[in-house]
Protein backbone atom coordinates (compact mmCIF):
# COMPACT_ATOMS: atom_id res chain seq x y z
CA UNK A 1 0.00 0.00 0.00
CA UNK A 2 1.56 3.47 -1.16
CA UNK A 3 1.62 6.01 2.13
CA UNK A 4 1.67 9.71 1.37
CA UNK A 5 1.84 12.66 3.95
CA UNK A 6 2.83 16.18 3.68
CA UNK A 7 4.60 18.08 5.90
CA UNK A 8 5.25 21.75 6.79
CA UNK A 9 7.68 23.86 9.09
CA UNK A 10 8.19 26.98 9.03
CA UNK A 11 11.12 29.00 9.16
CA UNK A 12 11.23 31.77 12.22
CA UNK A 13 12.05 35.12 12.96
CA UNK A 14 13.86 36.16 16.16
CA UNK A 15 12.69 39.49 18.11
CA UNK A 16 15.71 39.40 20.19
CA UNK A 17 18.31 37.23 22.09
CA UNK A 18 20.99 36.94 18.55
CA UNK A 19 24.40 33.88 19.19
CA UNK A 20 22.66 32.77 22.77
CA UNK A 21 21.46 29.52 21.99
CA UNK A 22 24.98 27.82 21.86
CA UNK A 23 25.99 29.49 24.90
CA UNK A 24 22.83 28.46 26.93
CA UNK A 25 21.69 31.74 26.97
CA UNK A 26 17.79 32.85 26.39
CA UNK A 27 16.08 34.02 23.04
CA UNK A 28 12.54 34.83 22.30
CA UNK A 29 11.70 34.02 18.64
CA UNK A 30 8.78 33.11 16.63
CA UNK A 31 7.92 30.60 14.09
CA UNK A 32 6.83 32.94 10.61
CA UNK A 33 4.02 31.91 8.01
CA UNK A 34 6.60 31.35 5.33
CA UNK A 35 8.19 27.78 5.39
CA UNK A 36 8.98 24.40 3.60
CA UNK A 37 6.68 22.04 2.43
CA UNK A 38 7.78 18.34 1.95
CA UNK A 39 5.14 15.91 0.42
CA UNK A 40 6.42 12.06 0.73
CA UNK A 41 5.43 9.49 -0.80
CA UNK A 42 6.00 5.81 -0.03
CA UNK A 43 8.31 3.72 -2.61
CA UNK A 44 8.36 -0.33 -2.15
CA UNK A 45 11.85 0.06 -2.84
CA UNK A 46 14.79 0.87 0.16
CA UNK A 47 15.53 3.95 -1.35
CA UNK A 48 14.85 7.76 -1.53
CA UNK A 49 13.79 9.53 -4.59
CA UNK A 50 14.15 13.42 -3.42
CA UNK A 51 13.26 16.53 -5.95
CA UNK A 52 14.07 20.17 -5.26
CA UNK A 53 11.39 22.19 -6.77
CA UNK A 54 12.41 25.55 -6.39
CA UNK A 55 15.95 24.16 -7.53
CA UNK A 56 14.99 22.22 -10.19
CA UNK A 57 17.50 19.21 -8.89
CA UNK A 58 17.16 16.00 -7.99
CA UNK A 59 18.56 12.98 -5.92
CA UNK A 60 18.68 9.45 -5.24
CA UNK A 61 20.24 7.44 -2.94
CA UNK A 62 19.95 4.03 -1.14
CA UNK A 63 18.64 3.76 2.73
CA UNK A 64 21.30 0.91 3.04
CA UNK A 65 24.16 2.63 2.21
CA UNK A 66 23.77 6.14 2.90
CA UNK A 67 26.38 8.60 2.03
CA UNK A 68 26.94 12.13 2.91
CA UNK A 69 26.28 14.73 0.01
CA UNK A 70 26.76 18.73 0.02
CA UNK A 71 24.07 21.12 -0.30
CA UNK A 72 20.48 20.36 0.50
CA UNK A 73 20.98 16.96 -0.88
CA UNK A 74 22.86 16.60 2.35
CA UNK A 75 19.57 17.54 4.94
CA UNK A 76 18.23 14.72 3.00
CA UNK A 77 19.86 12.54 3.33
CA UNK A 78 21.25 13.72 7.26
CA UNK A 79 16.79 13.49 7.81
CA UNK A 80 17.50 9.77 7.02
CA UNK A 81 20.55 8.61 8.46
CA UNK A 82 19.64 10.42 11.55
CA UNK A 83 16.41 8.49 11.89
CA UNK A 84 17.86 5.47 10.99
CA UNK A 85 20.24 5.96 13.88
CA UNK A 86 17.50 6.91 16.25
CA UNK A 87 15.96 2.84 15.38
CA UNK A 88 13.10 4.04 13.10
CA UNK A 89 11.72 1.41 10.74
CA UNK A 90 12.61 3.87 7.47
CA UNK A 91 10.30 3.46 4.57
CA UNK A 92 11.86 3.97 1.34
CA UNK A 93 10.11 6.84 -0.26
CA UNK A 94 9.74 9.70 -3.14
CA UNK A 95 10.04 13.62 -1.45
CA UNK A 96 8.91 16.57 -2.94
CA UNK A 97 10.45 19.78 -1.88
CA UNK A 98 9.39 22.78 -1.95
CA UNK A 99 9.53 26.14 0.38
CA UNK A 100 8.55 29.93 0.84
CA UNK A 101 11.53 30.71 3.27
CA UNK A 102 13.96 32.82 1.05
CA UNK A 103 17.50 30.56 1.28
CA UNK A 104 20.20 32.29 3.13
CA UNK A 105 18.25 34.68 4.52
CA UNK A 106 18.56 34.88 8.31
CA UNK A 107 15.13 33.69 8.59
CA UNK A 108 15.76 29.55 8.73
CA UNK A 109 15.68 27.79 5.26
CA UNK A 110 17.40 25.27 7.43
CA UNK A 111 15.29 24.14 10.09
CA UNK A 112 12.53 24.46 8.17
CA UNK A 113 13.93 22.28 5.78
CA UNK A 114 15.15 19.37 8.59
CA UNK A 115 11.95 19.79 10.83
CA UNK A 116 9.70 19.15 6.91
CA UNK A 117 11.87 16.18 5.91
CA UNK A 118 12.01 14.39 9.40
CA UNK A 119 8.29 15.21 10.27
CA UNK A 120 7.25 13.38 6.14
CA UNK A 121 9.87 10.89 6.56
CA UNK A 122 8.37 9.86 9.96
CA UNK A 123 4.52 9.73 9.00
CA UNK A 124 5.29 7.92 5.78
CA UNK A 125 6.85 5.06 7.52
CA UNK A 126 3.97 5.08 10.09
CA UNK A 127 6.48 5.39 13.20
CA UNK A 128 5.73 7.22 16.06
CA UNK A 129 6.90 10.73 16.50
CA UNK A 130 9.18 11.75 19.19
CA UNK A 131 8.82 14.65 21.49
CA UNK A 132 9.07 17.84 20.41
CA UNK A 133 12.58 18.54 22.18
CA UNK A 134 14.15 15.13 20.89
CA UNK A 135 13.05 16.21 17.31
CA UNK A 136 14.37 19.61 17.59
CA UNK A 137 17.75 18.06 18.84
CA UNK A 138 17.82 15.30 15.74
CA UNK A 139 17.46 18.43 13.07
CA UNK A 140 19.77 20.23 14.90
CA UNK A 141 22.61 16.84 14.22
CA UNK A 142 21.80 16.90 10.53
CA UNK A 143 22.79 20.09 10.30
CA UNK A 144 25.88 19.94 12.92
CA UNK A 145 26.97 16.55 11.84
CA UNK A 146 25.79 16.14 8.22
CA UNK A 147 25.56 20.06 7.00
CA UNK A 148 28.86 20.94 8.85
CA UNK A 149 27.05 24.11 10.52
CA UNK A 150 27.52 24.09 13.82
CA UNK A 151 24.34 25.79 14.82
CA UNK A 152 22.50 25.56 18.33
CA UNK A 153 18.55 25.02 18.55
CA UNK A 154 17.17 28.11 18.17
CA UNK A 155 15.88 28.00 14.80
CA UNK A 156 14.54 23.57 15.27
CA UNK A 157 12.64 24.67 18.64
CA UNK A 158 10.77 27.53 17.04
CA UNK A 159 9.62 26.15 14.20
CA UNK A 160 8.80 23.18 16.15
CA UNK A 161 6.74 24.78 18.76
CA UNK A 162 5.50 27.91 17.16
CA UNK A 163 2.40 29.37 17.66
CA UNK A 164 0.07 31.94 16.22
CA UNK A 165 0.38 35.12 18.17
CA UNK A 166 3.27 34.15 20.47
CA UNK A 167 7.12 34.77 20.38
CA UNK A 168 8.61 32.01 22.47
CA UNK A 169 10.80 32.55 25.94
CA UNK A 170 13.65 29.95 25.36
CA UNK A 171 16.16 29.40 27.72
CA UNK A 172 18.60 27.11 25.77
CA UNK A 173 20.07 26.16 29.76
CA UNK A 174 17.00 24.31 31.28
CA UNK A 175 15.42 24.29 27.38
CA UNK A 176 12.09 25.62 29.25
CA UNK A 177 9.89 27.17 26.17
CA UNK A 178 7.32 30.26 27.36
CA UNK A 179 4.91 31.40 24.87
CA UNK A 180 4.87 35.14 25.60
CA UNK A 181 2.24 37.06 23.68
CA UNK A 182 3.32 39.30 21.09
CA UNK A 183 0.73 42.54 21.03
CA UNK A 184 2.96 45.55 19.34
CA UNK A 185 0.16 47.96 20.06
CA UNK A 186 -0.53 48.64 16.73
CA UNK A 187 2.88 48.27 15.80
CA UNK A 188 4.03 45.68 13.02
CA UNK A 189 7.13 43.81 12.55
CA UNK A 190 9.40 43.73 8.99
CA UNK A 191 11.78 42.31 7.87
CA UNK A 192 14.07 43.41 5.06
CA UNK A 193 16.13 41.77 2.62
CA UNK A 194 19.49 42.90 3.31
CA UNK A 195 20.49 41.61 -0.72
CA UNK A 196 23.44 39.95 0.87
CA UNK A 197 23.08 35.87 1.03
CA UNK A 198 25.36 33.18 2.99
CA UNK A 199 25.38 29.68 3.78
CA UNK A 200 26.28 29.43 7.10
CA UNK A 201 29.09 26.72 7.26
CA UNK A 202 30.80 28.87 4.83
CA UNK A 203 30.41 32.01 7.08
CA UNK A 204 32.04 33.33 10.14
CA UNK A 205 29.84 31.49 12.65
CA UNK A 206 31.44 28.52 13.30
CA UNK A 207 34.60 30.66 14.07
CA UNK A 208 32.35 32.50 16.51
CA UNK A 209 31.42 29.37 18.16
CA UNK A 210 34.84 28.47 18.45
CA UNK A 211 35.60 32.29 19.73
CA UNK A 212 32.52 31.83 22.75
CA UNK A 213 34.28 28.03 23.36
CA UNK A 214 37.82 29.56 23.96
CA UNK A 215 36.67 31.82 26.28
CA UNK A 216 34.69 29.24 28.53
CA UNK A 217 38.03 27.67 28.62
CA UNK A 218 40.04 30.91 29.54
CA UNK A 219 37.13 31.73 32.62
CA UNK A 220 37.44 27.76 33.53
CA UNK A 221 33.55 27.48 32.89
CA UNK A 222 30.73 25.07 30.85
CA UNK A 223 29.24 27.95 29.38
CA UNK A 224 28.72 31.64 28.98
CA UNK A 225 25.93 31.44 30.94
CA UNK A 226 27.83 31.50 33.60
CA UNK A 227 29.52 34.74 33.30
CA UNK A 228 29.43 38.41 34.46
CA UNK A 229 30.58 41.29 32.83
CA UNK A 230 33.81 41.44 35.23
CA UNK A 231 34.15 38.30 34.06
CA UNK A 232 34.77 39.16 30.39
CA UNK A 233 37.05 41.80 31.34
CA UNK A 234 39.37 39.24 32.13
CA UNK A 235 39.64 38.10 28.34
CA UNK A 236 41.56 39.30 25.97
CA UNK A 237 40.08 42.35 23.58
CA UNK A 238 38.43 40.47 21.27
CA UNK A 239 36.92 37.36 23.61
CA UNK A 240 36.15 40.49 25.90
CA UNK A 241 33.83 41.82 22.80
CA UNK A 242 32.18 38.45 22.03
CA UNK A 243 31.31 37.84 26.10
CA UNK A 244 30.19 41.20 26.36
CA UNK A 245 27.38 41.08 23.62
CA UNK A 246 26.13 37.33 25.00
CA UNK A 247 26.13 38.30 28.66
CA UNK A 248 23.98 42.03 27.53
CA UNK A 249 22.04 39.99 24.93
CA UNK A 250 20.81 37.66 27.95
CA UNK A 251 19.71 40.90 30.15
CA UNK A 252 18.03 42.23 26.92
CA UNK A 253 15.73 39.35 25.99
CA UNK A 254 14.25 39.23 29.30
CA UNK A 255 14.08 43.57 29.55
CA UNK A 256 12.16 42.62 25.74
CA UNK A 257 9.23 40.28 27.49
CA UNK A 258 8.86 43.08 30.89
CA UNK A 259 8.32 45.99 27.65
CA UNK A 260 6.17 43.54 25.92
CA UNK A 261 4.10 42.53 29.13
CA UNK A 262 3.85 46.75 29.99
CA UNK A 263 3.06 47.26 25.88
CA UNK A 264 6.36 49.75 25.94
CA UNK A 265 7.24 49.61 22.28
CA UNK A 266 9.45 52.52 22.55
CA UNK A 267 11.50 50.37 24.96
CA UNK A 268 11.39 47.62 22.63
CA UNK A 269 12.22 49.64 19.77
CA UNK A 270 15.55 50.64 21.81
CA UNK A 271 16.12 47.10 22.51
CA UNK A 272 16.18 45.92 19.46
CA UNK A 273 18.79 48.52 18.77
CA UNK A 274 20.85 47.99 21.76
CA UNK A 275 20.93 43.68 20.05
CA UNK A 276 21.84 45.58 16.87
CA UNK A 277 24.69 47.53 17.56
CA UNK A 278 26.45 44.46 20.14
CA UNK A 279 26.14 42.46 16.87
CA UNK A 280 27.91 44.81 15.02
CA UNK A 281 30.47 46.30 17.40
CA UNK A 282 30.79 43.71 20.12
CA UNK A 283 29.95 40.33 17.97
CA UNK A 284 31.21 41.37 14.25
CA UNK A 285 28.57 39.83 12.47
CA UNK A 286 27.09 42.78 10.74
CA UNK A 287 27.80 44.32 7.00
CA UNK A 288 27.86 47.29 4.98
CA UNK A 289 24.50 45.83 3.01
CA UNK A 290 23.28 44.79 6.52
CA UNK A 291 23.79 48.49 7.72
CA UNK A 292 22.05 49.66 4.77
CA UNK A 293 18.58 47.43 5.56
CA UNK A 294 19.11 48.22 9.15
CA UNK A 295 19.33 51.97 7.94
CA UNK A 296 16.23 52.39 5.40
CA UNK A 297 13.93 50.97 8.48
CA UNK A 298 15.06 53.34 10.52
CA UNK A 299 14.59 56.36 8.19
CA UNK A 300 11.28 55.02 7.69
CA UNK A 301 10.43 55.39 10.96
CA UNK A 302 11.06 51.81 12.81
CA UNK A 303 11.29 52.17 16.42
CA UNK A 304 14.00 49.32 16.38
CA UNK A 305 15.88 47.26 13.68
CA UNK A 306 18.49 44.58 13.64
CA UNK A 307 20.00 42.08 11.89
CA UNK A 308 18.61 38.27 12.64
CA UNK A 309 20.27 34.90 12.71
CA UNK A 310 23.19 34.16 11.65
CA UNK A 311 24.25 37.37 10.44
CA UNK A 312 26.83 38.10 7.41
CA UNK A 313 24.05 39.02 5.81
CA UNK A 314 21.05 37.75 5.74
CA UNK A 315 17.35 39.72 6.30
CA UNK A 316 17.01 42.56 9.00
CA UNK A 317 13.85 42.50 11.10
CA UNK A 318 12.34 46.13 12.08
CA UNK A 319 9.42 47.39 14.59
CA UNK A 320 7.55 49.90 12.61
CA UNK A 321 4.80 51.91 14.59
CA UNK A 322 1.32 52.71 12.41
CA UNK A 323 2.51 56.08 11.21
CA UNK A 324 6.02 54.85 9.42
CA UNK A 325 6.85 54.80 5.98
CA UNK A 326 7.20 51.11 5.16
CA UNK A 327 9.45 50.18 2.66
CA UNK A 328 7.92 48.28 -0.39
CA UNK A 329 10.50 45.63 -0.40
CA UNK A 330 9.66 45.15 3.47
CA UNK A 331 7.64 41.95 4.29
CA UNK A 332 5.56 41.90 7.35
CA UNK A 333 6.14 39.12 9.97
CA UNK A 334 3.70 37.40 12.56
CA UNK A 335 4.11 34.83 14.62
CA UNK A 336 2.48 31.60 13.24
CA UNK A 337 1.75 28.17 14.30
CA UNK A 338 4.55 25.38 14.11
CA UNK A 339 5.59 22.60 12.27
CA UNK A 340 2.71 20.09 11.61
CA UNK A 341 1.84 17.17 9.39
CA UNK A 342 -0.94 18.61 7.26
CA UNK A 343 -1.99 14.96 5.31
C1 LIG B 1 21.62 30.78 13.14
C2 LIG B 1 21.72 29.44 13.88
C3 LIG B 1 21.06 29.52 15.26
C4 LIG B 1 21.49 30.74 16.05
C5 LIG B 1 21.46 31.99 15.18
C6 LIG B 1 22.07 33.19 15.88
O1 LIG B 1 20.30 31.03 12.80
O2 LIG B 1 21.13 28.43 13.11
O3 LIG B 1 21.29 28.32 15.96
O4 LIG B 1 22.76 30.54 16.62
O5 LIG B 1 22.13 31.83 13.95
O6 LIG B 1 21.30 33.56 16.95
Amino acid sequence: MIIHAVAFAPGRANLIGEHTDYNQGLALPFAISEGVTVRACSLDARRIDAVAVDLGKRDSFPLDALERADGWRGFVRGAAGELLGAGVRLAGASLEISGTVPRGAGLSSSAALEVALVLALLSVSRAVEPDRLELARMCSRIENDWVGAQTGLLDQISSLYGERDRALRIDFRSLDVRPVALELDGCTLVTLDSGEHHAIASSGYNERRAECARACAELGVSSLRDVGLADADRLPALLRKRVRHVVTENERVDDAVAALSRGDMAELGRLIDASHASLRDCYEVSTPAVEEAVGRLKRAGALGARIVGGGFGGHVLGLLPADASVPEDAVEVRPGDGARVTG
